[in-house]
């Protein structure tokens, strides 16, 4: 016998002995890996699937949408949207929400996705991913007090990212690789593909608390805040610098390559807010990347930030909500933190 455990087994284990999570969720999660085996296999297809390209249209936050943005969104909708176990999706690139339709039973989660994340990675064969997160819809009352109507809407996706019962994201570079939390630490799982099936490759996955290593994209450095500024100028300073030790820096330009980075070894991540879009929180939106990622960066002992505010605290006035970033080893954030307070 194997002594392999794979993504159903030890979901199982998570349902069965630790009482984490409840079956439909189970499923839930199944069906989401299920997707992302497609995706990746699409993915890996490359020129000869006819995968790579511009859609030549546009998404409701006017980037342009790649092929597979639009194939890894239709394939997360076709399979979760007849299990029975969702009552809604959202997705960077869909407008509004997705009801699950009528010939389908009605679950109690919503799913939120990034399907494919580092787009502008795609043609050049360096790797992207999926990001996701799980909510629960509301049981909410009307005003006078009774339960109200069943169906959702957007206000139900509305919820702080302490909130959420279900995130990860799957990676698809030399290896294919989910990542997942439950709310009881962060597990990685490699595909194998002779088999089919996520295999545990990691438990209890930990960032170290100390780093000598920051991604930012450098290129925004005239436009950044006055804080970001002072933390990256102390770093690029070195060992001469207030510092006193030298900083590496890597900048992959698809948050799923870079969170798994710091995830496996340390590291800051900052995608801070800056002056060429002023009105614009930041770049990347709350409810389906900062939200996952932070609540795994913190399941993993690391901490994340919007420099002011802890991320999974952030109240979301809507769907599409963009947000400033910094997350991984604890102690650079409580020092770029600090520098918000200070600065
Ligand atoms: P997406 O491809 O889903 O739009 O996300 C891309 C995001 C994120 O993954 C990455 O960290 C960042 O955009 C890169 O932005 P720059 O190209 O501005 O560096
Ligand atoms: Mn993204
Ligand atoms: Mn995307």
């Amino acid at each position: 016998m194997s002594s392999k455990i794979s993504l159903s087994r030890y979901l199982v284990e998570q349902q069965r002995s630790k009482g984490h999570i409840p079956a439909d969720l189970r499923l839930l999660l199944e069906v989401v890996a299920r997707a992302c085996k497609s995706i990746s296999h699409a993915v890996n297809k490359g020129a000869l699937g006819g995968v790579l390209g511009s859609a030549e249209s546009e998404n409701v936050q006017g980037e342009v949408q790649k092929k597979l943005d639009i194939i890894a969104n239709e394939v997360l909708l076709e399979a979760n949207e007849w299990g029975g176990h969702l009552a809604a999706m959202a997705s960077e690139e869909m407008d509004s929400i997705y009801l699950v339709p009528n010939r389908y039973p009605q679950g109690e989660y919503l799913l939120l996705f990034d399907p494919l994340d580092g787009s502008s990675n795609i043609d050049v064969n360096v790797s992207i991913g999926t990001i996701f997160s799980v909510l629960k819809k509301p049981e909410g009352t009307s005003q006078d007090g009774t339960p109200s109507a069943p169906g959702v809407t957007e206000q139900d996706f509305l919820q702080p990212g302490k909130q959420q019962v279900a995130a990860g994201y799957c990676v698809y570079g030399p290896q294919t690789t989910l990542v997942l939390t439950v709310g009881d630490g962060v597990a990685m799982f490699t595909l194998d593909r002779e088999q089919g099936s996520f295999v545990l490759t990691q438990e209890n996955v930990q960032v170290p608390a100390d780093t000598q290593e920051f991604a930012i994209n450098m290129s925004n450095m005239r436009h950044w805040a006055d804080p970001v500024r002072k933390y990256i100028d102390e770093c690029l300073q070195g060992k001469e610098g207030p510092r006193g030790k030298d900083f590496n820096m890597r900048w992959i330009a698809s948050m799923v390559a870079d969170v798994h980075r710091i995830l496996t070894r340390g590291g800051v991540f900052l995608y801070p807010w800056d002056k060429r879009e002023p009105h614009k929180a930041g770049k990347l939106r709350l409810l389906y990347e900062a939200n996952p990622m932070s609540w795994l960066i913190e399941q993993a002992g690391g901490a994340s930030t919007n420099g002011h505010t802890r991320i999974l605290d952030l109240q979301p006035g809507q769907l599409h909500e963009r947000v400033s970033v910094v997350l991984g080893s604890r102690n650079e954030v409580e020092r770029i933190t600090q520098y918000h307070a200070e600065i």
